[in-house]
């Protein structure tokens, strides 16, 4: 017996399936499963079953996210879309009166990515490189309410500062995946993590929610962070 409920988070729903609880997403096409994900139609409507192993932010609503800034109609950009995995939720949620502008710098990653976004008005994919957003400055049309981060990269934090200086002001959010070991391979795991929000905290971004991803995902912290003052 299968039951599909809404999730606190609007947009989201949970499903029961064989004594089983999952996340899922309303699907904005349906018949077309994105990555292998299960698709269970419920009342006439059909959602795709949301894999915590396939997607952080999945994991970090699992792992207990308290604010969830992406909600239908949110404007957001996402950097490090890859093939679009998180992306194709995210674009479920945000519906077709939001948008999900999608960065990613492989080309060859990004093929996926742009074959998604040919079924989905809400996705703009973007082929550039995150650290560099005045680069696509002119391709982002409007304000942007979110900035969702997932890259392996060393600076995380400076990257989401950079974007949000560019694209957002007061009140928007951030939320990043820090991937501890693109940071510093040896370092302990307490030390990188605190580093990583002391530098959000200097560049004037206030820490709103802090997230361990184990076991979902190994060395792994989820942030969620806000504007609250100026970005200089
Ligand atoms: C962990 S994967 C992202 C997975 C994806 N967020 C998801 O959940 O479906 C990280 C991606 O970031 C991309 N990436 C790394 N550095 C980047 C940069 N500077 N600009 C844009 N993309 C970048 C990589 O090519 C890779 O596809």
């Amino acid at each position: 017996m299968t039951k599909v409920t809404p999730h606190k988070f609007a947009g989201v729903y949970s499903v029961e399936d064989n004594d089983r609880t999952s996340l899922c997403t309303e699907s904005l096409t349906p018949g077309i499963s994105v990555y292998g994900e299960k698709l269970i139609d419920y009342e006439g409507k059909e959602f795709r079953v949301w894999s915590t192993r396939r997607s952080k932010l999945s994991a970090a609503i699992r792992n207990g996210l308290g604010e969830m800034p992406i909600q239908p109609g949110s404007r957001i950009l996402y950097l490090g879309a890859a093939s679009g995995t998180t992306v194709s939720h995210c674009s479920d949620i945000v519906g077709s009166s939001g948008v999900v502008h999608a960065v990613e710098f492989s080309e060859r990653t990004a093929r996926e990515l742009i074959h998604l976004a040919s079924s989905r008005n809400n996705i703009v994919p973007i082929i550039d490189d995150a650290r560099h957003p005045t680069r696509y400055v002119s391709v982002v049309t409007g304000p942007i309410e979110v900035v969702y981060q997932d890259v392996a990269q060393p600076n995380q934090a400076e990257i989401l500062y950079e974007n949000l200086k560019t694209f957002c002001s007061f009140g928007a959010w951030g939320m990043l995946a820090i991937k501890a070991r693109s940071i510093d391979s040896t370092a302990g795991l307490d030390e990188i993590y605190s580093n990583e929000i002391a530098t959000l905290d200097r560049l004037g971004l206030q820490i709103e929610d802090n997230i361990d991803l184990s076991p979902l995902e190994k060395d792994h912290r989820f942030i969620v962070c806000r504007v609250t003052e100026e970005l200089t």
